[in-house]
């Protein structure tokens, strides 16, 4: 039995913090709102607990899970050292959308880190978030709160469709500003690698480190290049329609979802299309999802796993998408639009 507890950040409730707090150090799961996404959380130096969250999501074992703090003393007992340049980027972008790796202490066990010698670390921006695992007292292990292979969740709504029954806690606290998990930031290597793009970018990394390279598998959208964030090498984001991408110019993209699909449909398929605003009054058929304006990908950023989720809702046979220009947070709103579309990205 899932006991869901509703929270507001403007008006935060210390008595039902306190009892999440308590549920989460006593080894029981918690999902919670983060600025990213919703978090299914538990006790991270806590073997038994963090085994939970595997079995709650579906999650394959050999995908590790992010380590939430509320600050960098909290960091010292987790790793062997702060490298100066994580340091750096903790001072930078902490709290934030931004997981530092680094090489971990024997405190974490290998069930969070699927048996890596590094862990995952995060320092989120949410109020209820932090007040949480100031409340709970150690340190929260955290993976996205849907199950495995669907989309990220964005609103409590996402999490009681997915985890009602299957944890102890939801803390129903609203809509997650960012939409996009966060950056996760190989620290280990001699220069600094980003193994998921989010939501600090790479050109604010490089404002503060210099170079920051793209781990390879991320550039090429290839899977058989073994990636070194093992998450990136399942399907992701998945709603329940196939998901295709067209990119290229506004005009031809334009022109070939509108007859893919008048195709689709001709034969008797519901259709549904993921534009911007600029371009949704060009579209005359399907169900038609603008993100919001190309000049405000923030929104865009923010609105799309919920509106992945809203296709579920509808009965549409394919979604035809648009794709963005990969720079700033389009390369993490694209990583995430390709990996739904298992790949299949058209370039017309
Ligand atoms: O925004 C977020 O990061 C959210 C919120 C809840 O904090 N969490 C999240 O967790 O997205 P999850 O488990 O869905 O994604 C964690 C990613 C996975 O791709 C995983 O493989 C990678 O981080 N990861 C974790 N530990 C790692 C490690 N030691 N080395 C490389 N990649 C790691
Ligand atoms: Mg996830």
């Amino acid at each position: 039995n899932t006991l869901i507890i509703e929270i507001s950040c403007e008006n935060l409730d210390r008595g039902k913090l306190n009892y999440c707090g308590e549920v989460l150090k006593g080894g029981g799961t918690v999902v919670f709102p983060t600025e990213t996404v919703y978090g299914l959380g538990a006790n991270a130096i806590y073997e038994k607990a963090v085994e939970k969250i595997f079995k709650a999501k579906g999650r394959p074992s050999d995908n590790p899970l992010i380590v939430h703090v509320t600050g960098e003393e909290d960091v010292i007992p987790l790793v062997k050292a702060i490298p100066p340049k994580a340091k750096e980027v903790m001072d930078a972008f902490w709290p934030g959308p931004l997981t530092i790796i680094m090489e971990k202490s024997s405190r974490v066990p290998y069930n969070v880190t699927a048996g890596l010698n590094t862990v995952a670390i995060r320092y989120p921006a949410h109020p209820i978030a932090k007040a949480l695992i100031e409340a709970a007292g150690v340190p929260i292990a955290a993976p996205s709160a849907n199950i495995s292979g669907k989309p990220s969740p964005t609103k409590a709504s996402h999490v009681i469709d997915d985890l009602d029954g299957r944890v102890d806690v939801i803390i129903a606290g609203g809509d997650c500003s960012v939409g996009l998990e966060s950056t996760v930031l190989d620290m280990t290597t001699d220069i600094p690698t980003i193994l998921r793009p989010g939501g600090v970018t790479k050109e604010e990394l490089e404002g503060v480190l210099g170079r920051v390279e793209m781990d390879p598998s991320l550039l090429t959208g290839v899977l058989d290049i073994s990636p070194k964030s093992p998450g990136m090498k399942y399907t992701h984001y998945s709603p329940k329609a196939e998901v295709v991408v067209y990119a290229g110019e506004d005009e031809s993209v334009v022109k070939a979802i509108s007859n893919k699909a008048n195709e689709l449909m001709a034969n008797g398929k519901e259709v549904g299309i993921i534009c911007t605003n600029e371009t949704q009054h060009r579209y005359k058929k399907g169900i038609i999802k603008p993100l919001g304006s190309k000049k405000d990908m923030k929104t865009i950023a923010a609105k799309l796993f919920s509106t992945l989720r809203e296709f579920d809702e509808t009965k549409v046979d394919i979604i035809l998408a648009e794709a963005l220009e990969e720079v700033e947070l389009g390369q993490a709103i694209m990583n995430r639009l390709v990996k739904a579309a298992g790949y299949k990205i058209y370039r017309v």
